[in-house]
């Protein structure tokens, strides 16, 4: 059966109240067409509340982009997937490079925040990707391979887990991978997933995230095994996020 591609945008450390009018433009532009994929905004979490809200009942989803490991307790700032379900958000993006290299987030942790996220009930985007000197020295696949392997749980399935491959060099850079290099880490990761959770990791849908822009998304998401897009900044403005939904 035909994957259903999600294109989430990662609004990152951006945007104030007044950011929830290009969410409203974004929701009603959408439609509930069987073709059409799914579309899912995750903004900072001052903001999860009132987006989710503003989106009961739309096509349009709302993910958070971290969240503790422990269900609750005396974690200073920090807030629960639990939490982040009782907001209304359906997902939680975690192991985003940007977190790997602020905070000292190792494949170890991201496992434990995905393995919070399934028990809340939320799917964990879980993110993975080469630095640009892991590239240059040739170590692309074995870098993916073994944060693939360490940061899924045992329970992930299509339900409950998207990959997101973000090339941290691609991040915010304007630079993209050619399509063949694209192409050959999305056949890794399907690989992988398929000979650790069979039919199921056949159905895990995998996100290419790196610079995606109205440009190039339509070749991009025209690649095999790219059954969507993790938008940084392009999923700001309504316009932009909404012509990488219809390039799919
Ligand atoms: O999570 C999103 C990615 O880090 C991509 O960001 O589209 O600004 O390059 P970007």
């Amino acid at each position: 059966k035909q994957i259903r591609p999600l294109i989430a945008g990662n609004w990152k450390m951006n945007g104030l109240k007044s950011a929830l009018a290009e969410a409203t433009a974004i929701r009603d532009a959408l439609t509930t067409d069987p073709g059409a994929p799914e579309v899912m905004i995750c903004p900072p979490a001052t903001l999860l509340a009132p987006l989710a809200d503003l989106t009961q009942g739309s096509p349009l989803a709302v993910g958070a982009q971290d969240c503790h490991a422990a269900p609750s307790g005396a974690h200073t700032g920090d807030i629960s997937a639990e939490m982040l379900r009782d907001t209304g958000a359906t997902a939680v993006i975690v192991g985003h490079s940007e977190r790997r290299a602020d905070h000292g987030e190792i494949d170890r942790i991201v496992l434990g925040k995905a393995t919070a996220a399934h028990r809340a009930g939320l799917t964990a985007i879980v993110c993975i990707g080469e630095t640009r000197g892991q590239r240059e020295a040739g170590l692309t696949l074995d870098v993916v391979g073994r944060q693939l392997a360490a940061s899924l749980p045992e329970g992930a399935g299509d339900t409950n887990t998207v990959v997101a491959y973000e090339p941290v060099w691609a991040i915010g850079t304007g630079l993209t991978p050619s399509n063949d290099d694209v192409a050959e880490v999305h056949a890794l990761i399907r690989r992988d997933l398929e000979a650790r959770f069979g039919a199921a990791g056949s159905r895990i849908r995998i996100l290419y995230g790196g610079s995606v822009k109205p440009t190039n998304a339509r070749e991009l998401l025209a690649l095999p095994n790219v059954n969507g897009a993790l938008v940084g900044g392009a999923s700001l403005k309504a316009a932009d996020f909404l012509a990488i939904v219809r390039a799919t």
